[in-house]
Formats: structure tokens, C-alpha cells, sequence
């Protein structure tokens, strides 16, 4: 597929483009990366001078020490078409600028509310901008499974799957995809990466901050819409799926669909769901609202590899840390030789992904205790990956990159986004009670109850 020869962009003075689409652009002008005009659209008195002080006001406040040169080439490249979506003149006006500088192969960015999906859409098939155009969609794909299948019809009524991009902006962090890379580049994983060695697999996504300001949005929604359809599910399934044949896009989005379509949906026997405290209370939340700011949930994945062998999830706002977590924890061995009578029984290995803030891997081993006896100490191998192999960069300037080139390996593909809605529909006919637990906890104490004899392990500690 040929390089994107535009970008256009909907929702340009949105919230996504500020925090994130900007600050990508300029790292992307910074790296020589963006060759190409970027064409905001949005429902604005700007015109082209005047969005262009807007950009340059936002990655002059959201991007690092920002430099002038830098800012001044990205600024060449801009211009906006003010509009509303709903309205064929809109189109018909970026359709007559993107003609005017001769634009074949457009790309559309639709950073927009998924209301206004269909509308954008259709809006570009009219003015035949869709024909040798690809369009990337941000989450939520939809809000249940009936919801994303349908978007999936609108999109393919006018784009085939290679043109669609579905951002699940997990799939662009480089330590989410250091996951793939720990385990399929390392053989001494391999032999002991099932269900015979692994006793559980666990992911926190703790936040420490709560609606922030998103509180309309985020009460129509909550954490199992929110991350765990998405975010969560995705990181299981790199760390459960089989090794795909390649390293190419289908080979390895068809070795994860195999793992949600292995996946036993959710429901809530095996699910609790949380509220911090003050939730109701947040602006743009409805006073009696039950929507979850916390989720954790047990997985079972009937696959050969992984049968018995639970995969636990957690997710929530208002935590005691911000923190994204993956533990692999191994069984003990058969027999417990170095423990004894008052001396503790040495603890089973962990093996501790830490994807964020920093990113980094540690083993927890038994050695043995210096001294007379022959009792073992837990000691870690740890390596800072962010120390070891330096700056890593954001995910949303490498996926903006990746959908200008055309490569989708790190999007989702249709297939996987309703498999993965068909694992939590269950979850969303039938959530259960919300508990409510306090701001700065690891949320509701309900939560152990999933654990059957686990425990949780919390991000950035020892246990
Ligand atoms: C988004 C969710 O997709 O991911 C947010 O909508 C969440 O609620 C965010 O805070 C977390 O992403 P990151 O990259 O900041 O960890």
C-alpha cells in the first residue's frame, strides 16, 4: 500500500488532537517523518492563519523544549476547512482542497465522537473521497457488539478491511510490543509458557487520578467499555497467543483472534465492578449513576495451552498509583526443599512486565539465604528497560506513522473487534452491583473474591 499523500484530520481543535494527534505531529515533522499536507476539518471560526496559531499554541505547551524551526514546517503544512459534518457543504469544500493540491491518497483521521462516524463517512463517500482513501477510527469501536458490527458495516460499505484502521492506542506502546518481542526472541521462555509452568497470569491498569474533567463522556461508558474490551483484552492475548507464523499484520492479529475466540465470555459470577467514592459527584456525572470506575475479572481461555490456568485483570481510576502491570507467576516447585520447620516456604518465581510509567522486566528467583543453613531468599533480576535501551517514543506518534504508511499490524482488525465485544456482552447485560471503595486504595475488597486462592500483586512492590 502507498504512503497517505494527506492527512486529513476531524476534530482537529478537539480534545484527542491537543493531548495526543498534535504533539505526534510535531515528533513526526521533528523525525522528517511528515511529508505530506495535514488537513484539519472542524466546527470553527479558525481559517487557515488562525489554526495555525492554534497548533502551534498547543505543541508549544504539550510537547518538550519545542523547537522553532520545527514549528514553523509543521505550521507550513496545515490549513483547515471549518464546517459542520452534517452539512454536503463541508465535504464538498475539503474535497476541492484536497483536488487543488492534487491529493490521491488521502487518510482520514476521525477523532471524533463514533456519533459522527457514520455521518463523516458518508459525507466522504458522496464527494468521492473515499474511493483511494483510508480512514483511521478511534475508540470506542461502538459500545456493545450489535453497535461495533454495525460500524463495521458502515466503514465497509465505503473502505475494504486494508483501509480501515481501528486505533487501540495500546497496540502502539513500544513496551506493550516489547511483550512480543520478550517472548517469542527468548527460547528459555518457551518450553514453560503454559498452563503445566504458569499458575496464573495477572494485569493491573492502575490510574490514580479519577474522570478528570471527562465525566459525561466516561459515565455513558466505564471501565469494561472503556479498557477492558480494548486495552486489557489486547495485552492478554499477546501474552497468551500461540507464535504466529510471521511477523506480518494477519499473522499476528490471527493468532490473537484465536485467543478471544478461545476466551469464555465474561459474566458476573467471575467479575466485580467498583465506583470510587466521589465519582457521582464529578461534573457531567449523573447523580445515581452505577457505572464502574473499576473492573477485575477472571479470564479462562479453553485453549490447549492455557486451560485451568486464569488470567486476572484489573482496571480502575482513583487507585493508589498509576501503573500498568503484567506478573506471570510460575507454580512452586514439587517439592519445597529449603523451607522447614519456622523457616518460610521460599516463594513461587514471578516474572514482572512493567509497561508503565517505565518500562522494565523482573524475575523474582530463590537463592540461597548466606549463612549455615540451606534455605532460599527471594532476590530479583531486574532490568530498567527505559535506563538499558533509552527513550521510547509515544504511541500515538508511531501509529500516525504507521497509518500514513498504510501498515496495519498495530491496529485492530475487524474480526478482533467483535471478538473481543462477544468475551464482555455477557458482562454488559448482566454487570452486577457496583461497590464503591475510597480514592487511593486498590479498589473494592470484593475484588479478592475472583481470586480463588491467588493474590493480587500490586504494581510496584515486592508481593
Ligand atoms: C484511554 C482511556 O483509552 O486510555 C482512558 O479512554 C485511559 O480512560 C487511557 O486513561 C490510558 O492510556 P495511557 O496511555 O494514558 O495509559
Amino acid at each position: 500500500m502507498a504512503r497517505g499523500d494527506a492527512l486529513v484530520l476531524f476534530g482537529a481543535t478537539g480534545d484527542l488532537a491537543r493531548k495526543k494527534l498534535i504533539p505526534a505531529l510535531y515528533q513526526l515533522e521533528r523525525r522528517g517523518r511528515l511529508d505530506l499536507p495535514v488537513v484539519g476539518v472542524a466546527l470553527s471560526d479558525l481559517d487557515d492563519d488562525g489554526f495555525r496559531a492554534y497548533v502551534r499554541g498547543v505543541a508549544e505547551t504539550t510537547v518538550d523544549r519545542p523547537e522553532d524551526d520545527v514549528l514553523d514546517r509543521l505550521g507550513a503544512r496545515l490549513a483547515l476547512v471549518a464546517g459542520n459534518y452534517a452539512d454536503a457543504s463541508t465535504f464538498e469544500a475539503l474535497a476541492a482542497r484536497l483536488r487543488s493540491s492534487g491529493v490521491k491518497r488521502p487518510v482520514f483521521y476521525l477523532a471524533i465522537p463514533p456519533s459522527m462516524f457514520p455521518p463523516v463517512v458518508e459525507g466522504l463517500a458522496r464527494v468521492g473521497l473515499t474511493e483511494a482513501g483510508r480512514v483511521v477510527v478511534e475508540k470506542p469501536f461502538g459500545r456493545d457488539l450489535a453497535s461495533a458490527v454495525q460500524l463495521n458495516e458502515v466503514l465497509h460499505a465505503n473502505f475494504g478491511e486494508r483501509a480501515i484502521f481501528r486505533i487501540d492506542h495500546y497496540l502502539g506502546k513500544e513496551p506493550v510490543e516489547d511483550l512480543l518481542v520478550f517472548r517469542f526472541a527468548n527460547a528459555f521462555l518457551d518450553p514453560i509458557w503454559n498452563r503445566n509452568y504458569v499458575s496464573s497470569v495477572q494485569i493491573t491498569m492502575a490510574e490514580a487520578f479519577g474522570v478528570e474533567g471527562r465525566g459525561s463522556f466516561y459515565d455513558g461508558v466505564g471501565t469494561i467499555r472503556d479498557v477492558l474490551q480494548n486495552h486489557l483484552l489486547q495485552v492478554v492475548s499477546i501474552l497468551a497467543m500461540e507464535p504466529p507464523v510471521s511477523s506480518d499484520a494477519d499473522a499476528l492479529r490471527d493468532e490473537k483472534v484465536k485467543v478471544l475466540r478461545a476466551m469464555r465470555p465474561l459474566d458476573c459470577s467471575s467479575m466485580i465492578r467498583g465506583q470510587y467514592s466521589g465519582y457521582r459527584d464529578e461534573p457531567g456525572v449523573a447523580a445515581g449513576s452505577e457505572t464502574e470506575t473499576f473492573v477485575a475479572a477472571r479470564l479462562e481461555i479453553d485453549s490447549w495451552r492455557w486451560s485451568g490456568t486464569p488470567f486476572f485483570v484489573r482496571a480502575g481510576k482513583g487507585l493508589a498509583t498509576t501503573a500498568l502491570e503484567a506478573v506471570v507467576e510460575l507454580k512452586e516447585p514439587p517439592r519445597m526443599l529449603f523451607a522447614g520447620a519456622g523457616i518460610p516456604a521460599p516463594h513461587a518465581n514471578l516474572l514482572r512486565f512493567r509497561l508503565g510509567p517505565r518500562s522494565g522486566v523482573r524475575l523474582s528467583v530463590q537463592a540461597k539465604r548466606p549463612g549455615q543453613g540451606l534455605t532460599a531468599e527471594t532476590v530479583d533480576l531486574d532490568v530498567d528497560f527505559d535506563t538499558a535501551l533509552g527513550h521510547v517514543q509515544e504511541a500515538y506518534e508511531r501509529l500516525l506513522d504507521d497509518a500514513l504508511e498504510g501498515n496495519p499490524t498495530r491496529f485492530a482488525r475487524e474480526d478482533g473487534v467483535e471478538a473481543a465485544w462477544r468475551v464482555v456482552q455477557p458482562a454488559l447485560e448482566d454487570p452486577g452491583d457496583v461497590h464503591t471503595y475510597p480514592r487511593g486504595s486498590w479498589g473494592p475488597a470484593e475484588a479478592d473474591g475472583i481470586l480463588a486462592g491467588h493474590h493480587w500483586h500490586a504494581p510496584g512492590t515486592e508481593d
